[in-house]
């Protein structure tokens, strides 16, 4: 079904899921602070008509999904510009790693998650923690010589999951995990560190996690 994504961000995730939504048949908002900008424009010919660059207020008020594509330094700002009601009662996605790197990849929150912290940011919405373990470079349609690579997805709300997975089918994600509520996210969040960590000592960028099976 399509519907209308709003993406808080224009950075390499909103652009890249932006694309990917596009192209799999939903209008895409993506938001910048400089919503005009011409750095813009070569994301706008690349969807065309499915695709707006607009305003952090207005990709949220006519997403009716939105996607927080934000670094985590400004993603509370950004939350907290915007009317709430824009959010309300809608699957909001997060994507965010709230890590720093200076002497080795660490994350930057103990006892919570980013996924907890949006959650407590929106209690009217449905927050889904989900594709913060990959690159932006594998965020759609990611093919490997071998094997499937996994997606996990964390959340409160069984019907925003249902959606969240739909929208990861569309993006060409076809093994998918749901690992139980909000709280999961710091598995999640562990794990991108994790894979940024293995990536690092393997000399293989853009690689996922997989579940080897029988
Ligand atoms: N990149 C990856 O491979 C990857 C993978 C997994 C998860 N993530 C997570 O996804 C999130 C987005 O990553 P990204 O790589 O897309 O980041 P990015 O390219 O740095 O995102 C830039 C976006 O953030 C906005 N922004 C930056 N500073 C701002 C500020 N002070 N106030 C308001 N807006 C500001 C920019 O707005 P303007 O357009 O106005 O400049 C732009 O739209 C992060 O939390 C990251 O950890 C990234």
């Amino acid at each position: 079904m399509s519907m209308n994504i709003g993406i808080l961000g224009a950075g390499n995730v909103g652009r890249i899921l932006g694309k990917g939504l596009a192209k799999a048949g939903h209008r895409v908002l993506i938001s910048s602070r400089e919503p005009h900008d011409p750095r813009h424009f070569t994301w706008k010919q690349e969807v065309g008509e499915s695709g707006e660059i607009t305003s952090f207020s207005e990709a949220a008020l006519l997403g009716e999904i939105i996607i927080a594509a934000l670094p985590w330094s400004c993603l509370k700002n950004v939350v907290e510009s915007i009317d709430p009601a824009y959010f309300k009662n809608k699957t909001v996605i997060d994507v965010s790693n709230a890590v720093y790197f200076e002497n080795g990849p660490r994350l930057l929150l103990n006892d919570t998650s980013a996924g907890e912290i949006v959650q407590e940011m929106l209690p009217d919405s449905h927050v889904v923690k989900t594709l913060n373990t990959v690159s932006d470079k594998i965020m759609i349609h990611p093919h490997f010589q071998v094997g499937s690579p996994i997606m996990f997805i964390s959340g409160n709300n069984h019907a925003s999951k249902y959606q969240v997975n739909a929208i990861l089918t569309d993006l060409g994600w076809s093994t998918i995990v749901d690992l139980g509520d909000i709280r999961q996210s710091r598995l999640q969040e562990s794990m991108m560190l994790a894979c940024v960590i293995s990536e690092t000592y393997l000399k293989s960028p853009g690689s996922a996690f997989a579940l080897l099976t029988h």
